[in-house]
């Protein structure tokens, strides 16, 4: 049978290997998926095993999607802009990275959550790999502008610089309120899976404004509560985690399956 992993550190906690044999009941594809747990400091030599043996594809979470990246042979254009990769596959006696995060995330604002952000803006907090993976697939989008806030500025600032040729992009402090505020608010720090919350001041959102955190669940709700409270539409990330699912699915066996049925089994569940 055709095998895939999850690798992370922890991993114990993933949705994937679920979210995926429900993906292939749904297409009729046969394949085995299962979670791998690697020690910090050893992806690579977990990997290469994995793919020696005959592994077809993987998911890479937290912490090795930089490790990820750096082991395969060969990137896709979106894993060279993110600098990091959620999936690899193998395919010719190579292994590829890709990421497909990013489509995850914009697939979930505009068909799950309905959002069209042509001319609007947008604040993405963050400037990790998180952050990074979603850059240009959000300004693929058209807002007016996207602008980073991040608690080390200068990490926003080298990220503004490396992404400036895609579009509007600049540094914003989240302490200093905006002249004009935000339609969307991204969280990409791993501030809610580290149990802490980030401030969301007053004067940071614009009336219907969305904030959407990419962590999801018990974890995100902190945030998304005060986003809540000062009237903003919220969303966790876990239509994100089902949509990037689906498309790494895509990439591995060709079939893109349906997230609908999948997202809101789930949704109940962590409800
Ligand atoms: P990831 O790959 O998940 O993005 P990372 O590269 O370690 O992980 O980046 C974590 C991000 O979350 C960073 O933007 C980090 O801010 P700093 O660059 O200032 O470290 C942000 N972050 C983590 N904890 C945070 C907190 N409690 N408040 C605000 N930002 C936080």
């Amino acid at each position: 049978m055709d095998r895939y992993v999850v690798f992370g550190n922890p991993v114990s906690h993933s949705l994937s290997p679920e979210i995926h044999a429900r993906f292939a009941r749904a297409t009729g594809e046969v394949l085995d998926y299962q979670r791998l747990l690697v020690p910090v400091g050893e992806f690579a030599s977990h990997a290469q095993r994995f793919f020696s043996a005959g592994g077809h594809g993987a998911n890479v979470t937290l912490p090795f999607k930089v490790d990820a990246f750096a082991f395969a042979q060969a990137a896709s254009e979106r894993a060279r802009l993110a600098g990091a990769a959620n999936v690899l596959l193998a395919r010719g006696g190579e292994v590829e990275a890709d990421n497909t995060d990013g489509a995850g995330l914009v697939a979930d604002l505009t068909r799950n959550l309905g959002l069209d952000l042509r001319g609007k803006r947008v604040l993405l907090v963050g400037a990790g790999g998180a952050a990074r993976g979603v850059i240009a697939p959000l300004l693929a989008l058209a807002p007016a502008e996207l602008a980073i806030a991040n608690r080390t500025a200068d990490r926003a600032a080298g990220l503004v610089k490396h992404f400036r040729e895609l579009g509007t992009l600049r540094v914003v402090s989240l302490q200093t309120a905006p002249d004009d505020g935000f339609d969307l608010v991204v969280n990409a720090t791993s501030s809610s899976t580290h149990a802490q919350s980030l401030e969301l001041p007053q004067g940071l959102l614009r009336p219907a404004a969305c904030v959407y955190d990419m962590a999801y669940g018990e974890a995100a709700r902190p945030f998304l509560a005060l986003a809540a409270a000062q009237g903003a539409r919220v969303a966790d990330g876990l239509g994100m985690l089902v949509e990037q699912a689906a498309e790494s699915f895509l990439l591995w066996r060709g079939v893109r399956p349906a997230t609908d049925a999948v997202l809101a089994e789930l949704r109940a569940r962590l409800a």
